[in-house]
């Protein structure tokens, strides 16, 4: 006998952002290595970043922007009972940075468990807990990009010390009932073959730190920038457009789009190659720069708080990252 399972509809009833106090400008770069913040703002669009505290580590900033979705998802954190992090810079390799954030917080009744999805890891995320919500597990989640990026960054090298910063987003997932928003449809994909134009090679199992190779850095980001560049164009593009059909919308039915916060040139090359006006498209990257698994989650939250869309409104949101990874999900709010 078959049985049909019931698939419940969720939405994203809160969301939260926190960002540490300490800001670094290009200004304050130009005195560390060898840029200006005419190359950085040219090339890129990031005006500053972000930066931890000593101490303040991945799970803290995750934990605070948690409370701040929760507070405003009217949710207490007893009744979460999902929370995944999205993130690659966890406060250790083990246990997961979920498992803190559940502690601190106090929800003692959730599971609690990582994802190692880079830059995407949000909406992989979203995909998972929503799937979790949907088919009866669970009526609550929580879901969070956070990311202590300053921590795996080599301050030496120009490539990639301008372009990253710390923060955390989140938002509270639970079902969604009669006249209510929903998630509509996520699109997501990888390419394993790509796995050498952005990593952190060391730290790793397969190359663990050493004595003899701690002058290396190699537990620090590392990019061949442009061919990142042109694989972020092209698949930040196609999920989007394979989600605005699969949501079954048009560009015009869009009220903002919210993409990954890599590059300014990447975004207004997106924006171009979908159509879509560059005022319905979200922009923080100048005030954060690149916060990896964090940076799509600050900016839903941001445009969220500062009324850029409202109940009802469809937004977009698409990201991509190292693997490579890319997703896009298409909200009703
Ligand atoms: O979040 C995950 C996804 N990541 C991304 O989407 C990032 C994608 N890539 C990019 O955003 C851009 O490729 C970068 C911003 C990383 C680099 O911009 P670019 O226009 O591709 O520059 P480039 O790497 O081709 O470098 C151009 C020049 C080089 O000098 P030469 O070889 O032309 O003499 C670099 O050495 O700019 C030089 N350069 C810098 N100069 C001043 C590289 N970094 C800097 C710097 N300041 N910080």
């Amino acid at each position: 006998m078959s049985v049909i399972a019931s698939e419940y509809p969720v939405m994203i009833a809160g969301t939260g952002s926190y960002l540490p106090e300490r800001v670094m400008t290009n200004a304050d770069l130009e005195k560390i290595v060898d840029t200006t913040d005419e190359w950085i703002t040219s090339r890129t669009g990031i005006k500053a970043r972000r930066i931890a505290a000593e101490g303040e580590n991945t799970s803290d900033l995750a934990t605070k922007a948690a409370e701040n979705a929760l507070s405003q998802a009217g949710i207490a954190a007893a009744d979460i009972e999902l929370i995944i992090v999205a993130t690659i810079s966890p406060d250790t390799i083990t246990p997961a940075t979920a498992c803190y954030v559940q502690h601190k917080l106090g929800a003692t009744q959730a599971i609690a468990f990582d994802i190692s999805a880079a830059c995407s890891g949000f909406l992989y995320a979203m995909k998972m807990a929503k799937r979790m919500i949907s088919d009866g597990a669970y009526k609550n989640a929580l879901i969070i990009g956070a990311e202590k990026l300053s921590a795996f960054v080599n301050w030496e090298d120009r490539n990639t010390c301008v372009l990253f910063g710390d923060g955390a987003g989140a938002a509270v997932l639970r079902r969604s009932e009669e006249g209510e928003g929903r998630i509509l449809a996520t699109e997501m994909g990888t390419d394993g073959a790509q796995t050498g134009i952005l990593n952190i090679p060391g730290g790793g199992s397969a190359c663990p730190t050493s004595s003899e190779n701690v002058d290396q850095k190699l537990a620090s980001l590392q990019m061949s920038g442009r061919e990142v560049f042109k694989l972020a164009v092209n698949a930040m593009k196609n999920a989007s457009e394979k989600v605005i059909e699969r949501a079954g919308l048009t560009a015009d039915d869009i009220k903002l789009v919210i993409p990954h916060q890599a590059n300014l040139r990447i975004i207004d090359a997106i924006a171009d190659r979908l159509t879509v006006p560059n005022e319905k498209v979200f922009v923080n990257l100048d005030k954060y720069g690149n916060t990896s698994a964090a940076a799509v989650a600050i900016a839903l939250d941001e445009a969220h708080r500062s009324g850029r869309f409202e109940r009802g409104d469809t937004i977009i949101l698409v990201v991509f990252g190292a693997g490579l990874t890319w997703a896009a999900s298409a909200i009703e709010w």
